[in-house]
């Protein structure tokens, strides 16, 4: 939407994006400082987003030296099988490969099952590969099941630098309250409202 890139950072798109990110932001309790663009959809705020998540847990510049494979642990993301399929795309156009997505079961109420996503975590690093980053959804597309934020943050936590990278919100107002008590702990989420917005956003 912004056309700042273009060099016209004095039209109207761009007070619009602005004015809209501040809304968003003091409705998730976000520092006013944080960054965030409006995107196309959320297949693309996906795709910001896990790529924010790459930039920082990689060891090393990934944005000069591209995904490295060869000199270094494989980064590791976590996603429940009720994940939205443009996430497997995303991870597979950042260069990580899909072998970089753990899909993790979920239990009979369409949540990551917590446990084996503790186990998929174990079992990458003790193989030398580098967790980086819990996909939380908050709202799955097939049944609206919303995963234990909390807990995967908590994860997170222990688990350094395994970051919960981001949540997919598709009702913003019965999902607020749950989207607050994880709020800091991510570094990048995306969220919708319904279609009206599609945005990613950083937290500073
Ligand atoms: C959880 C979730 N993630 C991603 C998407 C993809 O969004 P879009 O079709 O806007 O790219 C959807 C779409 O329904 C979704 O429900």
């Amino acid at each position: 939407m912004n056309s700042a890139s273009l060099g016209l950072d004095e039209v109207a798109s761009s007070y619009v994006e602005l004015q809209l990110l501040g809304w968003l932001k003091s409705l998730l309790g976000y520092p006013a400082d944080s960054s965030g663009l409006l995107l196309s959809g959320g297949s693309m705020a996906n795709l910001v987003g896990l790529a924010v998540a790459r930039t920082h847990a990689a060891p090393y510049d990934v944005r000069d030296q591209g995904v490295n494979v060869s000199d270094h642990p494989r980064l590791m993301y976590y996603m429940s099988s009720e994940g939205h399929s443009s996430l497997r795309k995303a991870i597979e156009l950042l260069g990580l490969g899909s072998a970089s997505l753990r899909i993790v079961p979920v239990k009979d109420d369409f949540t990551i099952e917590v446990d084996a996503l503790r186990e998929a975590i174990g079992d990458d690093r003790d193989a030398g590969r580098l967790p980086a980053c819990i996909i939380a959804t908050a709202g799955t597309v097939n049944t609206g099941a919303i995963d234990p934020l909390n807990e995967l943050a908590d994860i997170a936590q222990e688990e350094k630098p395994v970051d919960a990278c981001r949540c997919s919100v598709r009702r913003i107002r019965e999902d607020v309250s749950a989207i607050r008590t994880s709020r800091r702990r991510s570094r990048a989420r995306r969220f919708t409202r319904l279609r009206f917005a599609q945005v990613a956003i950083r937290p500073v």
